[in-house]
């Protein structure tokens, strides 16, 4: 499943206007990317922390496909937490649900970065996710 959530009114993220970096932070590994030809799949909102990471081999459970019907795509931004926008409603209501909801918490289907800093994102270890390419 991917796309949009049909029930949910989603506002047009900004896409960034210029290059950052993005650093995933899963299972103690440190893993940096810099996000281009968006996008990557069809998982998530276009631009989101989710298809970053899934288009640079980094897996993020996202069982509801990336339409903000689940919080299994709970992440932490540890830094660069400026550059998304505000969570909505929905996906508040979505972490909720999260286990270990911290105040840096956000669904990595929903966060779209706008590219104005470098962003530092923990994959969480409850978030069984395996990374499937090698460090660099
Ligand atoms: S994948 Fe379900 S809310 Fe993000």
């Amino acid at each position: 499943m991917g796309g949009q959530n049909p029930f949910l009114k989603s506002a047009a993220a900004k896409l960034p206007t210029k290059p950052y970096e993005i650093t995933f932070l899963p299972l103690g590994r440190r893993i940096t990317v810099r996000p281009e030809e968006l996008p990557y799949s069809r998982d998530g909102q276009k631009g989101s922390i989710l298809e970053i990471a899934l288009g640079h081999g980094i897996e993020v459970d996202h069982a509801c496909g990336g339409v903000c019907a689940c919080s299994t795509c709970h992440v932490i931004v540890q830094s660069g937490g400026e550059s998304l926008p505000p969570a909505s409603d929905d996906e508040e209501d979505q972490l909720d649900n999260a286990p270990g909801l911290t105040a840096k918490s956000r669904l990595a289907c929903q966060a779209v970065p706008d590219g104005s800093c470098d962003v530092v994102v923990e994959i969480p270890s409850w978030n069984r996710n395996l990374v499937r390419e090698e460090p660099h």
